[in-house]
């Protein structure tokens, strides 16, 4: 089956499921909680999206279809649940854990920008950062430092992660990437690949192309990836245009400032243009948290050559 006729299908909910050769995976009941960059999850929401596989995300389902076209795995979304407000729930309220010497949990430090049109949408949002060094203390701690994309609906996120811990996607106490994309309570995630302390990083989100189905709908193809590695690329097709762009470290059961690194993480080479090739006029707004000290510091604002200090 042609990978055209496949997304038609998949969007159109119509194709006979049983015709392909692999039918809907059901998921195991395994709810373990895992941690992944919308908070803790149950283990049987979170999925490796193999490599050369996409994930079609229709406005009832999202469908991992292999490179070879197959439907991998299906999962229909529960339209009866309220709006997950994924981004907005997790960056707006960093909250404080009970454990004494906690410090904040979630979105601590980060940078937000939306031009609020749908004209032209973004089709490249490109930034560079380095891998901070190793805290001088584990506590079972996870630190995401990512780039990401949200629809105004706020109901998804697609986000090349750099972490330091143990996610869904695996790790442990060094630094590795991933690319995610969050769905509701569905979870997506590449192979994760570790990256040595000090190295630089690209994380790049495009907008491969738009296509408009026959019944109106528009497709977008979107994709996020760190250059470094292809087993960090993921691949989505959804309804939805993805134009709030976010710059941010997010941070799970830190127990001590010396849990996170020190000194600061820049996010330079800030680029984003749109679908006619422009230059987005970007204007990044803030959020810190200043309890514990973290901080997003807008050093450059535009781009091309934007940059973002993340203090710790
Ligand atoms: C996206 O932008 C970056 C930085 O400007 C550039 O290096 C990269 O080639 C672009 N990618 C695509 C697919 O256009
Ligand atoms: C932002 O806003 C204008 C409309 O005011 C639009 O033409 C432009 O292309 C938009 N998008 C981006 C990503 O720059
Ligand atoms: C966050 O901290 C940075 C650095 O001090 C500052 O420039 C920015 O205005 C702060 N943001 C807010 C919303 O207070």
């Amino acid at each position: 089956m042609s990978f055209k006729l496949l997304s038609l299908c998949a969007l159109l909910a119509l194709c006979a499921i049983g015709t392909i050769a692999n039918p809907i995976a059901l998921d195991s009941r395994d709810d373990t909680v895992v941690n992944t960059p919308g908070g803790p999850r149950p283990k049987s929401q979170v999925h490796h999206v193999p490599d050369g596989a996409s994930l079609h995300h229709t406005g009832d389902a999202v469908h991992i279809v292999s490179a070879t076209g197959d439907i991998l795995h299906t999962n229909i979304l529960d339209k009866s649940q309220p709006a997950q407000g994924l981004a907005s729930r997790t960056f707006m309220k960093p909250s404080r854990v009970v454990e004494p010497r906690a410090i904040s949990t979630g979105y601590v430090a980060y940078t937000y920008f939306t031009n609020n049109s749908n004209a032209n949408p973004i089709s490249n949002f490109s930034s560079t950062w380095t891998v901070p060094p190793n805290p001088k203390t584990n506590h079972n701690q996870l630190l995401y430092l990512f780039s990401a994309l949200t629809p105004a609906s706020d109901d998804a996120i697609l986000q090349p992660v750099l972490q330091y811990g143990t996610s869904g996607a695996g790790g442990g106490n060094y630094w590795a990437t991933a690319s995610w994309y969050l769905v509701g309570a569905n979870t997506y995630h590449t192979t994760l690949v570790p990256v040595t302390v000090g190295s630089a990083l690209n994380g790049v989100i495009t907008l491969q192309k738009s296509a408009l189905a026959t019944d109106g709908t528009t497709t977008y193809t979107y994709n996020a990836q760190f250059t470094h590695s292809p087993y960090t690329t993921i691949t989505i097709t959804t309804t939805e245009q993805l134009n709030w762009a976010w710059e941010a470290l997010e941070i799970y059961a830190a127990q001590a400032i010396t849990d996170l690194p020190t000194g600061t993480t820049p996010f330079k080479n800030i680029n984003m243009v749109n679908m006619n090739g422009i230059n987005t006029p970007l204007n990044w707004l803030t959020r810190n948290d200043t309890t514990d000290g973290f901080m997003a510091m807008v050093k450059v604002d535009g781009v091309p050559s934007g940059e973002i200090d993340i203090v710790y």
